[in-house]
């Protein structure tokens, strides 16, 4: 293959690896997509991705093949730390200076540059950090850094790690260039959503923005589990997970129409005033009647159907015809729509984990308990299962959502 031949042909690659993350629309799988395809682009065995959150670079993503395998990292995925945008670290220095750094060897690194290697990760994992790339992720127009992207130990074909090449620098910038204008349309669509769901944690002091930030995330590892037991195939899981996580965080959505009074009320409810607050879901739903996209659908299934139970004795059921009039019949088992059923367990978990007013939260003992004890009754036992095998990352997303 000639030189230009070599140049036409990756550029291809990475034209299709930009169309595939544009298809993407939630914020962390886009993350995921992106370091994949960096990583694969420069043979990186492992990476990270930071992004610029009030004035510092939140951690918020991490692969490595050697420590997790190629199934995702689990838990550390939402390790809670972040660095200042300062000449201090590596990632700090490529967004203070949007400079791509390369270093071939991260523990003997040349005394002229101000940065440091942070040790920490290697030795709280038993890992040997050898080659960087760290790339910023500049907004297309130039006007912001979006975050830093760290890319680790290039392999050759025999998997020995090595230098990072000129070539991976060259096609990994126009790759990043490219995912960063995605990851801040994501961003921006993220803040957006939180933003309708503040309308409704004003009004509601149990909806906050951490809790649904919680229980989107909590859906979605429950999700994956439950799709990689089965074997489902990686590109499906994506998709779902794309959409599961976005419709999630409007579950309580028709929160928004219950008066304060009922909302806020100490003591207990009465019957009517409990009618009212079921309704959350049917007037929540009429926000998505008007279907027009997968992603409506799947919304407008969560927010009708996330306080149905397994067994049928949840609400509000469905809508059938009988005579003149229209009733509603309870929904049970495979019936309610799964997205529902993953959120109805994923919204108990976080209510059973979280202080309310009417009760501290609960130990881990008394909530794993409880959900094993509602396996099969309020929840579908095949989630539970999933559910349990995961506890690791569940509790990693309560330490990173506080
Ligand atoms: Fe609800
Ligand atoms: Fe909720």
């Amino acid at each position: 293959m000639s030189g230009q031949e070599r140049e036409n042909f990756m550029l291809s690659i990475i034209l299709n690896k930009i169309s595939l993350l544009n298809q993407l629309q939630d914020v962390n799988t886009i993350l995921d997509a992106t370091l994949f395809e960096a990583r694969h682009l420069t043979h990186a065995d492992a990476g990270s991705i930071f992004l610029v959150k009030k004035g510092r670079l939140e951690f918020c993503h991490v692969q490595n093949d050697t420590l997790f395998g190629t199934k995702g990292a689990g838990a550390a995925r939402y390790r809670n730390t972040s660095v200042p945008i300062s000449e201090d670290s590596i990632v700090g220095f490529s967004a203070l200076t949007r400079e791509v750094v390369t270093i071939d060897d991260a523990y003997h690194i040349s005394s002229d540059v101000p940065y440091k290697f942070n040790e920490s990760f290697d030795e709280r994992n038993c890992y040997h950090t050898t080659s960087i790339l760290a790339v910023p992720l500049v907004s297309l127009d130039n006007r912001a850094v979006v975050g830093v992207m760290q890319l680790i130990n290039a392999q050759d074909e025999q998997g020995q790690v090595i230098q990072f090449s000129e070539q991976s620098k060259m096609w990994v910038r126009v790759f990043s260039n490219n995912a960063a204008a995605i990851i801040e349309r994501s961003m921006l669509n993220h803040e957006l959503i939180l933003r309708m769901v503040k309308m409704a944690e004003l009004h509601d002091p149990e909806e906050t923005g951490a809790h649904v930030q919680r229980v989107s995330a909590y859906s979605v590892e429950i999700y994956k589990r439950w799709a990689e037991k089965r074997n489902i195939p990686s590109a499906e899981i994506i998709k779902y997970s794309d959409l599961l996580s976005r419709a999630a965080l409007l579950h309580d959505a028709g929160k928004v129409g219950i008066p304060d009074a009922i909302l806020k009320k100490p003591g207990p409810l009465t019957d009517e005033e409990f009618e009212q607050i079921k309704n959350h879901t049917v007037s929540g739903a009429a926000l998505f009647t008007n279907i027009s996209s997968e992603l409506d659908q799947m919304t407008h299934d969560i927010v009708l159907h996330h306080h149905e139970r397994w067994n049928g004795q949840g609400y509000p059921g469905r809508l059938v015809e009988v005579g003149e009039k229209s009733v509603r019949k309870p929904l049970a088992g495979k019936e309610i729509p799964f997205a529902a059923r993953i959120v109805a367990l994923a919204d108990v978990f976080d209510a059973l984990s979280s202080e309310r007013c009417y009760k501290p939260p609960w130990d881990n003992k008394k909530i794993y308990n409880e959900i094993c004890k509602d396996s099969g009754v309020y929840f579908d036992p095949e989630l539970v299962e999933a559910f349990f095998e995961i506890t690791d990352i569940l509790h990693a997303i309560q330490e990173k959502f506080t």
